[in-house]
């Protein structure tokens, strides 16, 4: 068999982190697997091979972490839903899953549509805003702790545990190692929330918390999976809603084409998740030892699925850099993973990123953008500011 190439860059520089998409072109074209000699694991970065690889859960397994850091993985392994394999992952899924169906969400679309038009409405009526700071990190907080049932008094730090919750699972570098106490301190507040019962009634969390009290969960889950709600859900969602305005005001033709045809809005959505994947990367790690496109892989070896860098595979997609809110096949993205861990919550993403992208359509006619800012964090990829001028629609300005 073929020796598996080496590719010697840190991909986790702030540099590096500013410019991966350089970094996944080459990871790309080396091969359908990569030895990363700075991260001592491989890396996939092809369509085909990251799908397959996210397809087949018992020969690539979750359960011994899927982060880039061993003695995170160690200690979060096995305990996490997103750490979990077979019957425990199915279990635990299908708790998290229950609050998360189309059925369930259907009742809260309506809610989320008008408060992302209400919010959109007075941005574009003051002229400029941050689509970071002012819509992309407004609504998700509007929306996810309500729905989780997170104590009001426990809100304020919700999005540097999120972001910490990302950061830590990345390489052991300086940004992993700030995350640690942070994620600690996420830990501690949920677990003693979990104990005193202080989840909102009636809401995703309090209905964890009443399956533990049946018998159905073992009340040393009830964090993580109060956790599971909370951690992947924000930063995630305001890198899809901050990259989506970013994409859209610096590509005026597709604007114009969008607001043509507002039935584009989630394939639109899908393409910026393709084109601006927020998670950069999870590992798995392999049960047995399996071959990549013909280079063999050892039992026990961790493997990073590069989730941006497949979805720029010009072998999957057609001119994989080009923005095309028509592109035919948008939703064939790997942005949200794919197969048994594929994201449990991507419904509820996208009813909030459709909802913002129909309320620019509905009140703003063109975009000036703003010196927009890249945000650093070791797995997601965002933006930290996305200023812009919004131009009020005609039927909009003449009200
Ligand atoms: C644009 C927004 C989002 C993106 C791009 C995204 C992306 C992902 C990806 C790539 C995975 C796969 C993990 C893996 O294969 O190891 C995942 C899993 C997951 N996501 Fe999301 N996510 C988003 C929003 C959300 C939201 C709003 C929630 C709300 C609760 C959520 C909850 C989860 C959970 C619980 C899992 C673990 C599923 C499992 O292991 O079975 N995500 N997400």
């Amino acid at each position: 068999m073929p020796a598996i190439p080496s590719y010697p860059d840190d991909l986790f520089t702030d540099e590096a982190l500013l410019d991966a998409h350089r970094h996944y072109r080459a990871l790309r074209e080396l091969a359908a697997v990569v030895f990363l000699e700075a991260h001592d694991m491989y890396a996939v970065c092809r369509y085909a091979d990251a799908r397959a690889v996210l397809a087949d859960a018992d020969t690539f397994c979750s359960g011994k972490g899927v982060g880039l850091n061993e003695a995170v993985n160690a200690t979060m392994g096995g305990a996490n839903l997103i750490m979990t394999d077979g019957e425990l992952h199915a279990r635990l899924r299908d708790h998290v899953g229950r609050g998360l169906t189309p059925r369930a969400l259907r009742s809260m679309r309506e809610a989320v549509e008008r408060r992302a038009d209400d919010l959109v409405a007075g941005l574009v009526a003051n002229g400029s805003f941050d689509a970071v700071a002012d819509l992309a990190r407004v609504l998700p907080l509007s929306v996810v702790p309500d729905l989780v049932g997170w104590p009001a008094g426990g809100r304020e730090r919700l999005l540097e545990w999120a972001s910490a919750s990302f950061d830590v699972l990345g390489p052991p570098n300086e940004r992993a190692e700030r995350a640690i106490p942070v994620v600690r301190s996420m830990f501690e507040y949920t677990t003693k929330t979990a104990s005193e019962g202080t989840m909102l009634a009636g809401s995703l969390g309090a209905a964890v918390i009443e399956a533990a009290a049946r018998g159905e969960l073992e009340p040393a889950q009830v964090p993580s999976l109060l956790i599971a709600y909370i951690a992947p859900s924000l930063d995630t969602t305001i890198s899809a809603i901050g990259a989506a305005v970013w994409l859209l005001a610096s590509h005026p033709e597709q604007w114009r084409l969008l607001r043509s045809k507002p039935a584009l809005v989630p394939n639109a959505f899908n393409e910026v998740v393709r084109l601006e994947s927020p998670i950069r990367a999870f590992t798995r790690v392999t049960t047995t030892s399996t071959a990549i496109d013909g280079y063999e892989i050892e039992a026990g070896s961790r493997i990073a699925v590069f989730f941006g860098a497949a979805n720029r595979d010009r072998r999957r997609f057609a001119r994989p850099e080009t923005f095309d809110v028509s592109r035919d096949n948008a939703a064939a993205h790997l942005g949200f993973g794919y197969g048994t861990h594929g994201c449990a919550g991507q419904g509820l993403a996208r009813i909030e990123a459709h909802s913002v992208l129909q309320a620019l359509v509905q009140h703003v006619d063109h975009f000036e953008l703003g010196p927009a800012v890249r945000g650093v964090n070791n797995l997601i990829s965002s933006w930290a500011s996305v200023p812009v001028s919004a131009h009020p629609s005609r039927e909009m300005g003449s009200v």
